[in-house]
């Protein structure tokens, strides 16, 4: 199994590109499942998340040609089954989100339930009470959702509480039905916004996605389109914490600034100096980072997938943060593997207390997810000594050219098999 060895001490230096967004790319991608013409992408990154989708489409009859620069053509013409088995699914969740894409399209569907997750029970029962509210019959059996509907029909639906995926998945299905839907308490994340973006480019007509009311009115058919997939903001906000921490000055081009301003402001708190351009962003930090509080929240508040890395800054800042986890249930295991470097960090409930050390030190530490990985990154680029990353099949799946990109700001990080 690949592992990252990292000599850490060094400050970072240079210019990176930002990738296309993986969870951009994985709803819109989906999304070329409700027409029968040809969706051309470009910016989808190279990660094995997309590489699974590749084959969760392909395996339903999708027509899927991929390029190595990041240009991606679907073509869902012909459906030969309509089922994401749990092979796929259990290697990633966000294979649900074919569910209402086929539903709408097709009348049917057979998606794996997902099951458990590292970070938290993670179920899918606002995507189930939504797609029935539109009229859906949706029952359980061998661990698998039946879905059959006529035609959905369009409703008002509020939702339990706010879930990106969820509201990804209803907007699609919703494009197709027949009539009008509002849903309410809904996503405001970029991405969700990239992806309506996307579904009225293939005719769909879909008013307020950012807010948190999105109105769709149904229509009978879409078509393909064209569509550039919005830059990656966690990874944008991943390299801009590890240069907050190493020290150093760094410029991320192909970003999104105005996607990352809860990021931003704590880094900025934290005594980065950041400059914006259209879309790029300058960091620049000298000294030891002060330390700075976060409250994990749906967009526009900070990021959960930002969490760790913030974590990992905060084991070397000056003072005591308090790194507060909201959305999932059991999202610190970084914790414990921060602590292996020498973290001075304890953890009540739902709240990691981080007392700032001076100094981390090299070790073997493992991860249980993608973002725990970027944080014990992070925290390996700072350690004294040589860091050993395990399991980092979770980096690949979300991270392009995680080594290659830190290696140009001067890391001394390789892959080691
Ligand atoms: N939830 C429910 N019922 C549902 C749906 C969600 O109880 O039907 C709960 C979840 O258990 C969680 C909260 O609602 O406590 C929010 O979950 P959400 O549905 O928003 O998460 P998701 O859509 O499954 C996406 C990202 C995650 C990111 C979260 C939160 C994609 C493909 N995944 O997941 O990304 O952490 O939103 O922002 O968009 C990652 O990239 O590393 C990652 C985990």
């Amino acid at each position: 199994m690949d592992k990252l060895r990292i000599t850490g001490g060094k400050p970072l230096e240079g210019e990176v590109r930002v990738s296309g967004a993986k969870n951009a790319a994985l709803p819109i991608m989906c999304a070329a499942l409700l027409a029968d013409k040809p969706l051309a992408l470009s910016n989808v990154p190279q990660l094995t998340d997309i590489s699974t989708a590749v084959k969760l489409l392909g395996q339903m009859g999708v027509a899927v040609e991929r390029h190595a620069d990041g240009r991606m053509t679907l073509d869902a013409k012909k459906i030969t089954n309509r089922v994401a088995p749990y092979e796929l699914v259990k290697t990633m969740r966000a294979s649900v989100l074919v569910l209402g894409p086929l539903l709408a399209r097709f009348g049917e569907a057979r998606v794996s339930l997902p099951g458990g997750c590292a970070i938290g029970s993670r179920p899918v029962d606002q995507h189930i009470k939504g797609l029935q509210a539109m009229g859906a019959a949706i029952t359980i059996e061998h661990g698998y959702m039946n879905a059959r509907a006529e035609r959905l029909r369009g409703t008002r639906i509020v939702m339990d509480m706010v879930t990106v995926t969820g509201t990804e998945n209803l907007m699609m299905a919703a494009a197709l039905a027949e009539g009008s839907t509002v849903l309410e308490n809904a996503a405001r994340e970029p991405e969700v916004v990239d992806l309506a973006n996307c579904l009225v480019a293939m005719g769909a007509c879909i008013e307020g996605a950012g807010t948190d009311v999105i109105r769709i009115e149904g229509v009978s058919s879409l078509s393909g389109t064209e569509h550039q997939v919005m830059p990656d903001r966690i990874e944008t906000g991943t390299f801009l914490a590890a240069a907050a921490a190493a020290g150093g000055a760094i410029r991320l081009s192909g970003a999104a600034p105005e996607s990352l301003d809860a990021t931003l402001e704590k880094l900025r708190q934290a005594g980065a100096k950041i400059a914006t351009g259209k879309d790029s962003i300058d960091l620049e930090m000298s000294g030891r980072p002060a330390a700075v509080s976060v409250r994990t929240a749906p967009y526009p508040g900070f990021a959960t997938d930002m969490q760790a890395q913030l974590m990992a800054l905060a084991t070397v800042a000056s003072g005591t943060a308090e790194i507060t986890e909201t959305i999932f249930e059991n999202r610190m295991m970084h914790a414990l593997e921060l602590q292996r470097l020498g973290a001075d960090i304890t953890i009540h409930g739902t709240t990691a207390v981080v007392k700032g050390v001076r100094k981390l030190q090299g070790a073997t530490v493992m991860a249980t997810d993608l973002r725990a990985s970027a944080g014990l990154v992070i925290a390996g680029l700072v350690a004294q000594g040589e860091t050993l990353v395990d399991r980092i099949y979770h980096l690949d799946r979300g991270y392009e050219a995680l080594e290659r990109k830190f290696g140009a700001l001067g890391a001394r990080i390789e892959r080691v098999h």
